[in-house]
């Protein structure tokens, strides 16, 4: 049986490569650190792991930090440059709210330079890390390609073009597609909110002032509104919230239930129901208990990990994660 599901995910993983090879001359590849840095995997894995193993809470952040990344100009690590005098960098741009676990990059890549100096990118150490914390807290594993090098540029204002919280279905949609991704992508990657936290900031228009008359957001549960209003008061800013409550540490296909009984936390977790594709498979996981949704995070994962990558000459080899070379 595992060995059988071992080889579904790899056939789907050579299809998602194939789909992408047609656009890139060097794809990605299993293994890629193989002569050059032969021990760069197990490094990036045990450091995630000393992490995570005292830090569980860090893995949702570092799986945020691989979608922020992918989603801002590829996945090329920009997402982990620092601003300087002369630029505002995309860490922080507002979407950044709360990115944490830079550290964990930072530890990981310092541990493969001690091995390989200059060999491994940040943008696959991300990948990686990512993968390795999420599957720690018993999460989906899925394969890595690697081969991605690291971006020259970070922009804040280009944090702007991730989904925000308040996004409708056909922004959504329209979002995903413009990145090389599925509306099922969207269904899929969105079950990520089943670990994690939020800051009540993000939900206050929704819950207090939704069209600008002091009313709640009618797409939400009214039952669960004055739960929420008792953790959140309007002008609150430090508060968190767990975005599926009683399991936000598991990696589960709660999140599903939690949407189809209107209590996703954000508009655009709630939007899902909006549409023929995203709201059947919603239902299908809530109803199923996830019965797929684990084999699709992965493919979905390995997808997201190829947005916009640089491969063979372009870009570079960060020295340090934080620092352009
Ligand atoms: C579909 C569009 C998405 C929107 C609009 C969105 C929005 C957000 C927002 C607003 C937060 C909380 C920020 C805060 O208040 O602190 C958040 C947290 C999070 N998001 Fe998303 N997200 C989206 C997709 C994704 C995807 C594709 C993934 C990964 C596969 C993901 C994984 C997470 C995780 C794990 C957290 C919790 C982070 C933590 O605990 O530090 N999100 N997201
Ligand atoms: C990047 O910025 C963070 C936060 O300001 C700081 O702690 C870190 O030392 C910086 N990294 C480098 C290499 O300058
Ligand atoms: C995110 O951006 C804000 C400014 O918009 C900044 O104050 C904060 O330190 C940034 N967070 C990180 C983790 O870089
Ligand atoms: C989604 O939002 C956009 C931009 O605000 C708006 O033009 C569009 O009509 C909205 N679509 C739906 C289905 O609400
Ligand atoms: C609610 O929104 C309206 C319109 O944007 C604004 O004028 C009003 O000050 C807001 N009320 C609160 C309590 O923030």
């Amino acid at each position: 049986m595992a060995i059988q599901k071992h080889i579904a995910l790899l056939l789907q993983f050579l299809l998602v490569a194939l789909v992408f090879d047609v656009a890139n001359g060097y794809p990605l590849k299993l293994g890629f650190y193989q002569k050059t840095c032969p021990r760069a995997e197990a490094i990036v894995k045990r450091t995630t792991a000393n992490y995570i193993y005292r830090a569980p809470s860090l893995a949702a952040a570092l799986l945020r930090m691989q979608f922020h990344d992918c989603f801002v100009r590829g996945c090329d690590g920009s997402v982990l440059i620092n601003s300087t005098r002369k630029n505002q960098a995309e860490k922080d741009g507002i979407p950044n709210l709360s990115l944490r676990g830079f550290q964990v990059i930072d530890a990981a890549k310092t541990a493969v330079e001690a091995a390989c100096p200059g060999v491994v990118s940040c943008a696959d150490i991300l990948s990686l890390v990512a993968r390795d914390a999420i599957h720690q807290i018993k999460g989906p594993y899925w394969p890595v390609p690697l081969g991605r090098r690291d971006g020259r540029v970070s922009i804040a204002s280009e944090s702007f073009t991730l989904p925000a919280p308040f996004a409708n279905i056909t922004q959504l949609k329209a979002q995903f597609v413009s990145k090389g991704l599925s509306v099922k992508d969207l269904a899929v990657l969105s079950g990520g909110h089943t670990v994690g936290i939020s800051h009540c900031s993000t939900i206050a228009t929704r819950l207090y002032n939704f069209t600008g008359k002091g009313d709640t957001d009618p797409s939400l549960d009214p039952r669960y509104v004055p739960q929420l209003k008792r953790i959140c008061f309007p002008t609150d800013k430090t508060t968190l919230l767990a975005m599926d409550p009683g399991s936000s540490k598991s990696f589960d296909e709660d999140y599903y239930s939690v949407v189809l009984k209107r209590r996703g936390l954000f508009q655009s977790d709630a939007a899902l129901l909006n549409d023929k594709t995203t709201s059947a498979y919603v239902k299908l996981q809530a109803k199923s208990h996830g019965y797929t949704f684990f084999k699709d995070f992965q493919a979905s994962m390995v997808k997201m990990g190829q947005i916009g990558v640089l491969t063979g000459k372009v870009g570079e080899i960060r020295k340090h994660c934080a620092l352009i070379n």
